[in-house]
C-alpha cells in the first residue's frame, strides 16, 4: 500500500521496508502491518492525545517519573510545551513497559524501535502466520478456558513482581497467538509500588480476566485471584512461582463507607469510559 505519511521517516531511516497493509484504526492508534527484511512486523502509530482522557486520568499517570523539572512544571501548567512532553511521555510508557515485562519473561510483543511516535514491535500471529485474533473474537471449551485463565494469572503476577500493573487488560487487549495468549496495549501500564490506584487496578484487572473466562468455565467465577495476589504483594512474598488457590478470606471490621462510595463513583466512572470506547 502507499506509505501512509507517519510512516514515511521510517521508511526513509530503513527502519521499515515498507508497508503492508492497515490492521486497524481504533481511538488511540492506527496499527500497521510492515516488511523489515524478509519478516513481517507491527507498526503502532499513536494518534493525537484529544480523545484519550480516560487512560490519561490521574489515576494512571500518577507519580509517573518525569525527565526533569521544567517538563513537570509545564506539564503541570498545560502549556504546549506541556503538553508535547506530556504527550511523549504517555508513548513512551508502552515501550518501556514493554522492555520491562519482556525482560521479566512476560509474552508481550518483542519491541524493536520507538521512532517519531511509532512503535515498532513483533507481529503477533495464530498458527497460519497471519495476525492473531484478540480473545473476544474467539470462543473457548471450559478446558482452554481454565488452562489460558490459569497462564494469565501467572502472567499478571509475573507483571507485578515486575513492578507493573497493566491497568487496562481485558479480553480486548490479549491477542491469541499460536502458542497462546500474548498481553498488547501498554500506555496507561501503572507502577505498582508508587501509585496509589494500582491496587484497584490490578483488582478489576484480573476480575475483567474472571469474567471473560468464567463465561467458558463458570466454576472460575467465584475466584479471587485478585485479593490473593494483592495480599501476597503487600506482604513481600509474592514471586513467579507463589502457588495460588484462588481462594481469600475477607477481612470483616468496620466498613469504611466512604472508601465503598469512592469504589462504587469510580467503577461507574470507568464503565462509562469503558463504553465510550467500545462505542467507536
Ligand atoms: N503486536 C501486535 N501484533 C498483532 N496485532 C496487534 C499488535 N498490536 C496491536 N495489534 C492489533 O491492533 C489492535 C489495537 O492495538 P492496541 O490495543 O495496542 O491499540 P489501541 O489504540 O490502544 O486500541 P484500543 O483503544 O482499541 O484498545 C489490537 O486489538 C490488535 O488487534
Ligand atoms: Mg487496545
Amino acid at each position: 500500500m502507499k506509505t501512509p505519511k507517519r510512516l514515511q521517516s521510517l521508511l526513509d531511516e530503513g527502519l521499515i521496508d515498507g508497508v503492508q497493509r492497515q490492521l486497524m484504526s481504533g481511538k488511540e492508534a492506527m496499527v500497521f502491518v510492515v516488511r523489515c527484511g524478509d519478516e513481517s512486523r507491527c507498526a503502532k502509530v499513536y494518534k493525537e492525545a484529544t480523545q484519550r482522557s480516560f487512560r490519561q486520568a490521574v489515576d494512571y499517570t500518577e507519580n509517573r517519573k518525569v525527565k526533569n523539572t521544567r517538563e513537570k512544571r509545564a506539564m503541570a501548567k498545560g502549556t504546549r510545551f506541556g503538553k508535547q512532553a506530556q504527550e511523549a511521555a504517555w508513548q513512551s510508557a508502552e515501550v518501556d513497559a514493554l522492555y520491562r515485562l519482556a525482560a521479566a519473561g512476560v509474552r508481550v510483543p518483542r519491541p524493536y524501535n520507538f521512532h517519531d511516535g511509532v512503535l515498532l514491535m513483533e507481529l503477533v500471529v495464530n498458527a497460519e502466520g497471519a495476525a492473531a485474533p484478540r480473545l473476544n473474537d474467539v470462543e473457548f471449551t471450559a478446558a482452554q478456558a481454565r488452562q489460558h485463565h490459569a497462564t494469565l494469572i501467572a502472567e499478571v503476577v509475573r507483571m507485578l513482581c515486575a513492578g507493573v500493573v497493566h491497568g487496562d487488560l481485558s479480553e480486548f487487549n490479549i491477542l491469541l497467538a499460536a502458542d497462546g495468549p500474548v498481553i498488547i496495549d501498554l500506555p496507561q501500564a501503572v507502577d505498582a509500588a508508587g501509585n496509589n490506584h494500582a491496587q484497584r487496578l490490578l483488582l478489576r484487572d484480573v476480575a475483567n480476566l474472571r469474567t471473560f473466562f468464567g463465561r467458558f468455565a463458570p466454576e472460575l467465577l467465584t475466584s479471587e485471584y485478585g485479593a490473593e495476589i494483592w495480599a501476597l504483594y503487600q506482604r513481600g512474598t509474592l514471586a513467579p512461582d507463589t502457588p495460588l488457590t484462588g481462594r481469600f478470606v475477607h477481612r470483616r471490621g468496620p466498613t469504611d463507607v466512604g472508601s465503598v462510595l469512592r469504589e462504587i463513583d469510580d467503577a461507574r466512572a470507568e464503565e462509562a469510559a469503558r463504553r465510550l470506547r467500545m462505542a467507536v
